[in-house]
């Protein structure tokens, strides 16, 4: 059975001492060997400070976003082989607030994810509808539509990817997806996913929004959910801690 992923992504939040704290707290409270697998997303300023800090330790760095292009005259943009540089294993892509106050297209998602995959980075790649787009049943249609147009560029190795559907809706709300609202998107990515590879059950399916260390146990025991992309929540040690033993 694979191993599930919990990834805190810290958004734009921390400072040097702050993550500092944060990490060693998570440090302290974790298992030599976890059963699961644990990412942070941190700002860029600080990866080589979290990358000092996690060295050798169970916490895989993460970025949370990474160029569509190589190299070149692209102003404020991070190359996924810088990323390599300061051992990024996993790069957020297509996150929704990427996607809302940038305006990052599904054909850009789909270039970010093919830089990342290129480099040796596992891209993790963020789905999910808005709420109006919930309540006019376009769900379903809205995700694979996201998800096709990263097949479409990556699938030769869409295997390699992870995918983490976040309900717009859910994101910093308090509101979370119920584990059957979010299975059922599941299943659907999964059938999708199938349908382009082989080796689709290989892919991890994290769950985001509002996951929290009491709504962690209920989402994580969902048969298509295999980890979670956790906001808020992993700011603080303690609830982080208890979101990863929830994921055994
Ligand atoms: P919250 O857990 O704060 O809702 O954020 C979810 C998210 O956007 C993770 O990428």
């Amino acid at each position: 059975m694979k191993k599930k992923l919990i990834a805190g992504n810290w958004k734009m939040n921390g400072g040097l001492a702050a993550n500092d704290g944060l990490v060693r707290g998570l440090l302290a409270g974790l298992a030599s060997a976890p059963s699961c697998d644990i990412a942070v997303a941190v700002p860029a300023p600080y990866l080589a400070q979290v990358q000092a800090l996690t060295a050798g330790s169970p916490i895989a760095l993460a970025s949370q976003d990474v160029s569509a292009h190589a190299s070149g005259a692209y102003t404020g943009e991070s190359a996924a082989g810088m990323l390599k540089e300061f051992d990024v294993r996993y790069a957020l892509v297509g996150h929704s607030e990427r996607r809302q106050y940038h305006g990052e297209s599904d054909a850009v998602v789909a270039e970010k994810a093919r830089q990342a995959l290129a480099l040796g980075i596992t891209p993790i790649v963020c789905v999910g509808e808005t709420l109006q787009e919930r309540e006019s049943g376009h769900t379903e249609a809205v995700v694979k539509r996201q998800l096709a147009a990263v097949i479409h560029v990556n699938g030769h190795c869409i295997s390699e990817i992870v995918v983490a559907y976040e309900p717009v809706w859910a994101i910093g709300t308090g509101r979370t997806a119920s584990p059957e609202q979010a299975q059922q998107v599941h299943a659907v990515l999964r059938a999708q996913l199938a349908a382009a590879s082989a080796h689709a059950d290989r892919v991890r399916l994290l769950y985001g929004g509002s996951m929290n260390a009491a709504n962690a146990a209920e989402l994580l025991a969902q048969p298509d959910i295999d980890g979670g992309l956790v906001g808020g929540a992993s700011l603080k040690p303690e609830d982080f801690l208890k979101i990863i033993a929830a994921a055994q």
